[in-house]
Order: structure tokens, then C-alpha cells, then sequence
């Protein structure tokens, strides 16, 4: 009677196992399932996120190709362009060098210009545009990064530039570094607005 008691006893701690195993793995799978239908960041709809720590105001296009060959782009390189505004940069770089690139915008009206942008001139091949919050990115693979940022912005995002490959670089129009010393710095009047613009070409490691 015992015996029996016991075999019952062990068969419904086997059962019970199984079947808290069975809603475990029914879970796991729902949460996979739900992973695989999410959209990938770059072809998620663009909502409001928070407001932009600079308004748009885009490089005029004379001395985006100028940035572009202080950073001698060649073909292998990833771009990054954070706040990337119409994604200006990133067409004419994947147009011009056949690059990568990818665009950070938080303002959702700029998302949806810059994906307008790179479809318009069918360069989605090479370029994704993500809405995001730029201090929230990981630029740990970048080779490239063109920057037209307030200069608030530019002194926080320091410590993620810092971890940034060596031998990777940092374009800025105008407003630099504070604190590091540039490689190469150049004065440009853009024949769009006639008026004087200034960048400055950085390397991985930054030198104060
Ligand atoms: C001065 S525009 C530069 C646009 C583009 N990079 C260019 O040079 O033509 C700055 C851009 O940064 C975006 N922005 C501002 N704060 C941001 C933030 N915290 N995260 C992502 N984008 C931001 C703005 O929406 C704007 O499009």
C-alpha cells in the first residue's frame, strides 16, 4: 500500500515537472515569436520621442563632400551620421565612395525625410536611418563620423568618441572638439550660402 502511495506520489512530481517544463518552453516561445515579428530599428515607424538638443539645419552639400575627403572615406569604411537631419551625408557618401552608413535622428519628421532621401536616390542598400537618441548609441564600430552638433552635444558625447576605434575619424563642421587638438583644420565658403565654414579633421585617439 505503501509502494503505491510512493509510485503515485513519484508519477505526479514527474507529471508536475512536465508540465510546468511544457508553459515554460510555451513562454519562451511565445517571447521568440514576438522577437521575430518586432521590426528591425530601421524600418520601425518613427513616433515622438523627445525633443531635439539642436534644430535641423542641414551642411550644405559643397562642404559634406569636402568632410568626406578630409576623412579620405574609402569603400570599406562604416559611417555614422548622429543627428542626421535629411541623411545628407550618408547619400552622398554611399553615391560617391559606395560606403555604408547609418543615421540617428530623434525628430521623427527627420526619419522619415532621411528614408525618403536614401530611397529617392536608392541607396537603401547601403544606408539605414534609426530614430534614436544619439547619446544612447554604440559607435564602438564606426570609421567615420561626420558631426554638426551643438557644442554642448558634442562635449557630452566625449566619452563615447573616446571609445571609438583607433585610427577612426571624427569630421566636424563647426564647432570642434573642445579640448583636443585637431589633425587638420580647414576654412570653406560654401558656394549655397556664401558665407565662411569651418571643420576640423580628428583621429582616434583624440590628442589633447
Ligand atoms: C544641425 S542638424 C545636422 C544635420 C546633418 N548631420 C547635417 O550635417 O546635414 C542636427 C540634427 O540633430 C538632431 N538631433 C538633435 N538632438 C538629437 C538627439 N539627442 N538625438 C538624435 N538626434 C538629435 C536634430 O533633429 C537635427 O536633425
Amino acid at each position: 500500500m505503501y509502494s503505491r502511495l510512493r509510485i503515485t506520489t513519484a508519477m505526479a512530481l514527474v507529471l508536475a515537472i512536465v508540465a510546468a517544463f511544457g508553459a515554460f518552453e510555451g513562454s519562451w516561445r511565445t517571447v521568440l515569436a514576438e522577437d521575430a515579428a518586432k521590426p528591425a530599428p530601421e524600418e520601425q515607424e518613427p513616433t515622438e520621442m523627445g525633443s531635439p538638443d539642436v534644430v535641423y539645419v542641414g551642411t550644405p552639400y559643397d562642404l559634406v563632400s569636402v568632410m568626406l575627403q578630409m576623412a579620405k572615406v574609402k569603400q570599406t569604411d562604416l559611417v555614422y551620421d548622429l543627428g542626421c537631419g535629411d541623411g545628407r551625408i550618408l547619400v552622398l557618401a554611399a553615391q560617391k565612395y559606395g560606403v555604408r552608413g547609418v543615421g540617428y535622428d530623434i525628430d521623427p519628421e527627420r526619419v522619415t525625410e532621411s528614408r525618403q532621401n536614401v530611397a529617392k536616390n536608392k541607396v537603401e542598400h547601403l544606408v539605414k536611418i534609426i530614430q534614436a537618441d544619439i547619446f544612447t548609441v554604440d559607435i564602438g564600430d564606426v570609421d567615420v563620423l561626420p558631426m554638426y552638433l551643438h557644442p554642448d552635444m558634442t562635449k557630452r558625447l566625449i566619452p563615447q568618441l573616446e571609445k571609438m576605434k583607433p585610427g577612426s575619424r571624427i569630421v566636424c563642421h563647426e564647432y570642434g572638439l573642445e579640448g583636443f587638438t585637431p589633425d587638420e583644420t580647414k576654412t570653406v565658403v560654401s558656394n549655397e550660402d556664401n558665407a565662411e565654414h569651418h571643420l576640423m579633421l580628428y583621429t582616434i585617439p583624440l590628442k589633447k
